[in-house]
């Protein structure tokens, strides 16, 4: 009876433990004095922003959710694209205004991670955390890969004056390993070296890519939102040249019939299409960094996620105006459709344009995926789950260095062994999960701390959240229905993610808190003694 009762304690206890919550005046006062410098303002942040969302999703994935994908087994919206983007788009701004109110009411490193922790407590927090690796780190990794693959594409384009190695590299140095198996097993002329048979590749491009941003984010966040307003300028200006160029040779033809597959289709096309809205979340990752974070962070929250809904829907209808969607169309249209359309109406010049602006997108999204790694992690840190090492800033730049290597040298070994269209998918379950859980955490908090200041709230609460918890919750729903391999790896991750926790990151906070009440006996120890 003893026996069964201390154990009844001990697991009341333990829930008692990992459902503990850290109070958000705690969070703001260790963030006031952790010091990372404020030096972001409100078009820094929408640059952010929009240099976070338009990436490889618009440059390449925009072909497969108008056409379908090339093996059949996803339909193509047609020119009913600009409804599943708009779809899309609705589904991220259920979440992006609860992102918003928790960013205004805890302007602190850490996005959903904080806002979990919060509310839900320790060990959903640590999986927030955990979960949000996949998204911005798994998520770092597949757009790299993504960037050396529009590389190699941009070199093949000047093949009459390069010299053959370097307009067509050798597959090993510019492949992840299981992208060379599968072109191998099509061309046996390929050339792969192996060890013991396994095939040894080093896609370079890529690894010079997440080196080159990690050496710019340590050399300061100031600094690294300047070079994404340069990218940001160049992948807006390519895209608008491609709006402008292509209007006048749209053949409206092309938009009948306007959905080809009907509701499926549509449907179809708004979760692939979802991926090239990731990223506005990112910026509230950023809100310690903020000279003025109530008033400046919903601005740039849904400034950025309204910019680049409008740039996606005239890209949709330009596009689908220019080719017709309602049969498969070339694999080339698949991969690079903006280039390919306009090398369609013989404007070879706007389309190498558009190769260099999808390279200054893809290298936007990779600095600000980056950043919000490092800053999650270094939330995570702060709070004993991992080692307090993390937090150092560098002397002269002020930003997490230690920390931002070791995310860059970890990307390189997932660059050197992972299969990136797996990374993809798992980044989106990443991100289905943070945003339900966000849209949970707003509900929450309005319940068990009502009369907190909110500088933004959530209209319409609870309709708003509850509507994105089963937008985002349908999408992942749908996906998993699909039994692809990311379908399975993911509550892999999740399981893997929870031995850590219990193996790892509980018994380290509970050192810290041993460590802080011994600290608290000694102190009280000296006064008594004076
Ligand atoms: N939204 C980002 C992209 O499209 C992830 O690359």
């Amino acid at each position: 009876m003893a026996e069964k009762y201390s154990r009844a304690t001990l697991t009341r206890n333990f829930l008692k433990t990992i459902t503990r919550i850290k109070k958000p005046d705690e969070m703001l006062s260790e963030a006031k004095s952790g010091g990372l410098e404020k030096t972001l303002g409100v078009w820094d942040l929408i640059i952010l922003g929009v240099g976070a969302i338009i990436g490889s999703g618009i440059f390449a994935i925009v072909g497969i959710a108008a056409a379908g994908s090339a093996d059949g087994t996803s339909p193509g919206a047609g020119p009913a694209l600009v409804i599943s983007m708009i779809i899309a788009a609705i589904a991220c701004v259920f979440s992006a205004l609860c992102y918003s109110e928790f960013a205004t009411m805890i302007p602190v490193s850490g996005g959903a991670y904080i806002y979990t922790y919060a509310t839900l407590g320790e060990f959903a927090a640590w999986m927030v955390g955990w979960v949000l690796m996949l998204e911005y780190a798994i998520g770092f990794i597949a757009v790299a890969c993504a960037w050396s693959n529009h590389f190699v594409q941009f070199l093949n384009g000047f093949e009459q004056y390069l010299p053959a190695w370097l307009a067509n590299p050798p597959v090993w140095l510019v492949n992840d390993p299981f992208s060379a198996a599968k072109i191998v097993a099509e061309n046996p002329n390929a050339f792969v070296p192996t060890i013991f048979g396994i095939p040894i590749c080093i896609n370079l491009p890529a690894i010079v890519m997440v080196l080159l941003s990690t050496a710019i984010l340590v050399k300061g966040t100031k600094d690294s939102a300047k070079m994404t307003a340069v990218m940001v300028v160049v992948k807006l200006a390519v895209i608008a040249l491609f709006v402008i160029a292509g209007a006048f040779y749209v053949k409206p033809e092309n938009w009948v019939p306007f959905a080809p597959h009907g509701a499926a289709g549509i449907f179809a096309g708004a979760f692939i299409i979802f991926f090239a809205y990731i990223g506005f979340d990112a910026i509230a990752t950023a809100a310690e960094e903020c000279k003025n974070p109530q008033k400046d962070l919903p601005i740039g929250i849904i400034g950025s996620l309204i910019v680049t809904t409008i740039v996606y829907v005239l890209v949709a209808l330009i596009l689908t105006g220019l080719q017709d969607t309602s049969v498969t169309p070339d694999l080339a249209f698949l991969k690079a459709p903006m280039a390919y359309c306009l090398k369609l109406i013989n404007l070879n010049w706007a389309a190498g344009l558009v190769s260099i602006g999808s390279l200054a997108g893809l290298t936007s999204v990779l600095l600000v995926m980056e950043m919000a790694a490092t800053r999650i992690l270094y939330a995570m840190s702060r709070d004993h789950f991992i080692s307090a090492r993390f937090q150092k800033l560098h002397p002269k730049f002020k930003t997490p260095h230690v920390l931002t290597w070791t995310v860059g040298l970890l990307s390189v070994i997932g660059i050197l062994t992972l299969n990136l269209d797996v990374a993809a998918e798992l980044c989106n379950y990443g991100t289905f999960t943070s945003f339900i859980v966000v849209c949970i955490a707003v509900l929450i908090l309005r319940k068990t701390d009502p009369n907190r200041p909110r500088p933004f709230k959530v209209p319409f609460s609870p309709v708003v959240p509850s509507l994105g918890i089963i937008c985002c919750g349908g999408l992942m729903v749908y996906k998993s229905m699909q039994a692809s391999s990311s379908a399975l790896l993911f509550p892999v991750w999740l399981g893997i993610g929870a031995m850590i926790y219990l193996l790892y990151g509980f018994v380290k906070n509970r050192m810290n808190e041993n460590k802080i009440h011994n600290e608290k006996v000694e102190q009280r120890k000296l006064e008594l003694k004076m």
